[in-house]
This record gives C-alpha cells, sequence and structure tokens, in this order.
C-alpha cells in the first residue's frame, strides 16, 4: 500500500528521525527543516551516490564546492538581482498566498489579486558595522559558483570540451509560499552541473541511451491536453521532439541514475517548458516531473543556457572567460544542457519509492536501496548479557568499521525487525545459542523476511556484496527454514 498525502510522509518523518520542522519548540519557521539521525544519513547517501555517478565515475566531470555568500556582484552579472522575481497572488476568498510565474498573469481568474513582484533573494551584510557594510546575497542557486570558477577549474583539471562542472550545497530562496513539505522549501540543496561544449559540439555518448524510454509531455501534447506517450529518449531526439542530443543524453542518465536506486518508473515523465515559459536565451528547456501524492511536479530541470551566462561575467568582469582548448583552440564554451536536481527533491522521490505499508506485518516497510539505507544492518543479540552478547557487540565493531549499522538490543524480535524495516534497514543479523557453537550467524532480508545462515568469518565479505549488487540473497548463504519474520 503505497502513501497517498504528503502530509503522512511528513508525520512518518518525523516519527521514524528523518525530519523535523526547524525551531519547533518555538513553533517553527516555515520552509525550513532539520534532518534527523536517520534523515541525514539517507541525505547524505543520496548525495555520496550523486557524486559517484556524476563526478567520480567520469573522465569528463570535475567538482567544486563554492561559497554561499560571494560578491554581490556575481547575481547582478546572472540577473537574479534585476529579474529573478516572484508574482504574489492572494485569492480573494480563501486567502491563500501563492506565486506565479509572470507569463501566467493573463490566464489568472478574477478571484486572484496580484499583491506585487518579490525578489526571492535572500539579503545580508558582510562587515560588522551597518553603514561601512556590503549589502550582500545568500545564493538562490549553486550554478553562478561554476560560472565564475569555470575558468580556473577547466585549468586546474586539465579538462578538454566537452566536460561539466558539478557541484552540490545549499541555495536559499524566500519563497512566498513554502508547501508541501521538502517540496518547496526556503533552504535547500542543489545537485548542479554546468556541462559546456564547443558551439554545436556534438554528443559522443548517444549509444549509451539507447533503448531507454520515458513519458513524454511535449508541448504540443500540452496545448492539446493529451495524455503523453511512452517513446524511447533517442528516437525523440532523432524525431526533433528533444531538439538537442546533449539534453536528451542527460535527461536520460538523470532518468536511469534515479531507477538505478530504486526509484518507481512509472512516476516518471519528461516535459517540454512551452515558449511562454521558456528563458528568452533559450530553444529548448525540459524538466523531469514525478508524481508526487499532491500531482505531477518538478523535480529536476535541463535548461540549455547557451553562452548567456559566461559572456554576462565576461561584460560585468571585463574578464575574458574563453578558454584554450586543445581541438577547439580560444572559444567560449556553451552550456547546452544543465542538469539541476533539488536534494530532498530526491529525498522525497526515494521515500515515497521505498515506502510500503505490509499488511501482513503491520507495519511500514521502507524498500530503500542498500546503497541509500541509512543503516546497511542491525545487529540483535538474543539475550543482553554473557558470551553470546559480547560475540554480538564485537561482530558490531568489526562492521562499524566498514559499515554504518546499528546494535539493537532491547524488545522482542519481532519488534526489532519491524522497527528495523520502517528506517529501511535491509538486512537484520541474530547473534543466537548455535552462534556461540559453530561461529554462525543468520542475516534476515528486509523485504523478502527470508533468513540464511552464514559464517562469521564470511558476515563482512557477504554485507559488502549484498549492499552493492553483487550477490542475490538466495546465493548469499543456506536459507533457515525455521524463523518466520
Ligand atoms: N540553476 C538552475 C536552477 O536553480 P531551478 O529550476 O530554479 O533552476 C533547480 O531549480 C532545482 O532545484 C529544481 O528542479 C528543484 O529540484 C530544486 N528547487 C528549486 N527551488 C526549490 C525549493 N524552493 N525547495 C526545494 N527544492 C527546490
Amino acid at each position: 500500500m503505497e502513501l497517498k498525502k504528503i502530509d503522512d510522509l511528513t508525520a512518518f518523518c518525523k516519527r521514524r528521525g528523518f525530519v523535523y520542522p526547524s525551531g519547533e519548540i518555538y513553533g517553527s519557521l516555515a520552509g525550513f527543516w532539520d534532518f534527523g539521525p536517520v534523515g541525514v544519513e539517507l541525505k547524505n547517501n543520496i548525495k555520496r551516490e550523486w557524486w559517484k555517478f556524476h563526478v567520480n565515475s567520469r573522465e569528463d566531470m570535475a567538482g567544486i564546492d563554492g561559497s554561499i555568500i560571494t560578491n554581490p556582484k556575481v547575481w547582478e552579472a546572472s540577473g537574479h538581482v534585476g529579474s529573478f522575481v516572484d508574482v504574489m497572488v492572494v485569492n480573494r476568498k480563501t486567502k491563500e498566498k501563492t506565486k506565479v510565474d509572470k507569463h501566467e498573469l493573463a490566464s489568472l481568474g478574477k478571484e486572484w489579486e496580484v499583491k506585487g513582484e518579490f525578489n526571492p533573494m535572500f539579503t545580508t551584510q558582510v562587515g560588522p558595522i551597518k553603514e561601512e557594510s556590503t549589502l550582500a546575497y545568500l545564493r538562490p542557486e549553486t550554478a553562478q559558483l561554476i560560472f565564475i570558477n569555470f575558468k580556473q577549474v577547466q585549468e586546474n583539471a586539465r579538462l578538454k570540451l566537452p566536460f561539466g562542472i558539478a557541484q552540490i550545497g545549499k541555495a536559499f530562496r524566500n519563497e512566498i509560499s513554502p508547501r508541501e513539505f521538502l517540496f518547496r522549501s526556503r533552504e535547500f540543496e542543489q545537485m548542479e552541473i554546468e556541462y559546456f561544449i564547443a558551439p554545436n559540439q556534438k554528443c559522443p555518448y548517444m549509444d549509451e541511451i539507447k533503448g531507454i524510454k520515458i513519458a513524454l509531455l511535449t508541448e504540443e501534447v500540452q496545448k492539446k491536453n493529451q495524455t503523453p506517450k511512452e517513446i524511447s529518449i533517442l528516437e525523440a531526439f532523432k524525431k526533433k521532439i528533444i531538439k538537442t542530443d546533449w539534453i536528451a543524453y542527460w535527461l536520460a542518465q538523470e532518468y536511469s541514475w534515479f531507477l538505478s536506486l530504486g526509484a518507481a518508473p512509472e512516476k516518471f515523465r519528461a516535459r517540454q517548458h512551452t515558449s511562454e515559459e521558456r528563458s528568452h536565451y533559450s530553444s529548448d528547456t525540459w524538466d523531469l516531473e514525478y508524481e508526487f501524492p499532491m500531482g505531477w511536479r518538478e523535480l529536476q530541470g535541463f535548461a540549455n543556457r547557451t553562452d548567456f551566462d559566461l559572456k554576462q561575467h565576461e561584460k560585468f568582469s571585463k574578464k575574458s572567460m574563453a578558454i584554450q582548448d586543445e581541438e577547439f583552440g580560444k572559444v567560449l564554451p556553451h552550456v547546452v544542457c544543465e542538469p539541476s536536481l533539488g536534494v530532498e527533491r530526491a529525498f522525497l522521490v526515494f521515500l515515497l519509492s521505498a515506502y510500503e505499508y505490509d499488511k501482513k506485518r503491520e507495519n511500514i516497510v521502507l524498500h530503500l536501496d542498500p546503497k541509500l539505507a541509512p543503516y546497511k544492518a542491525a545487529i540483535f543479540p538474543l539475550v543482553s548479557k554473557g558470551e553470546q552478547f559480547e560475540i554480538a557487540r564485537e561482530i558490531y565493531r568489526e562492521l562499524l568499521e566498514e559499515f554504518n549499522v546499528l546494535f539493537d538490543k532491547s524488545g522482542s524480535i519481532g519488534r526489532r525487525y519491524a522497527r528495523n524495516d520502517e528506517i529501511g534497514t535491509p538486512f537484520c543479523i541474530t547473534i543466537d545459542e548455535q552462534t556461540a557453537k559453530d561461529k554462525t550467524v543468520t542475516i534476515r532480508e528486509r523485504d523478502t523476511t527470508k533468513q540464511i545462515r552464514v559464517k562469521n568469518s564470511e558476515l563482512i565479505e557477504t554485507l559488502r556484496k549484498l549492499i552493492n549488487g553483487k550477490l542475490s540473497f538466495a546465493d548469499a548463504g543456506k536459507l533457515n527454514e525455521t524463523r518466520k519474520r
């Protein structure tokens, strides 16, 4: 049974130590959230898997970690000071506040009153004395830190076109109406890539995306109010529905990344921005959308930023942003695709895809991929002192050297299984009478509740393979028929 309401997920996340409203003892603050002991592990694991996939396993990518506050001229050049505006509208009857894009104003009904334009950048001052201080901004996106450092990074990492620069970090937006749990918050994290190419440089990786299919909500399908059809992303590019090879490539990469970590494929679709929505400099923009409990929403954006940002920084800094490339000589690259994803939205996707209320077990089971699971295993001694207990502590200490594992000695075994099912622990290890006799333990698999017996000496290696998907549970040891849960 899947989860139907986002508020139920909010309550679950608080109950199980994933996420709490920030400052709750003082009545909290809308749009700000704190990650608890279980949530911080899941969030870190998502970021680690993203970094491994996008940076560490690619020759054409380098990473940075830019500062949150930078020279305010950066935001003048990027256009955020002048034209990053949200329009606030209020419903005359319900008093509901929301933001709309300027292009949506014409189609708003009479029940909405336009309250004005707001710049969602948070401001602060740099320097202790107000009169002498500089007005500064908390960055509203991580992207600009990539653009301003890009020349230095290209030199240091000796990158050749095409190449990307990736970054994970905090972003801040003073959203008019933060809502839907983590979906729209005022402080969040982004995982962004700026992918640089020589003008018109072709994508050499198109073979890699063969066979990847997704439902496509094209501009035409939206205007005709039709249902999106599933199509191969490569074919959509060949038919010129997706206009650039690089956008098709990155859309397929990102969708595959989500699926490789257990997200539900039927909940995804790709939506083309309509001509009214697109930035003036972008020829084609797509969003990867996900069907959240509150409906279809943007999960990740894929914008074609052309050479707009680098040119703006050239103009404002009066410094050349052109690089010397082995093949293309002196060139000002284009960002033909910017895959930009919010960590918290990915966090929601993985939680929602994993969540199941198991009627038979009468508890929630989070079927998280073991790589994302906050704890890889829980160790249960059957007794709370003596030889068995000491063996359990020893196993726990050994496992801790490599994995984040839990030691859980309180309550019935059934209760301990349920507790760990709910936070997504994929394997539970029980130390029982037999362990002291023959140096074996049982491992119980979260998803099937099946149990196997393995030798203590093989436990670490077995777990390592199970977590990395290199061994199936059925092949990992002798099935133990006696225990049920
Ligand atoms: N650099 C491009 C950029 O920032 P964006 O569409 O404004 O583009 C990119 O944001 C992604 O950041 C979104 O697709 C979403 O995943 C995440 N995001 C944006 N605003 C957010 C908010 N208020 N709360 C949570 N995530 C947000």
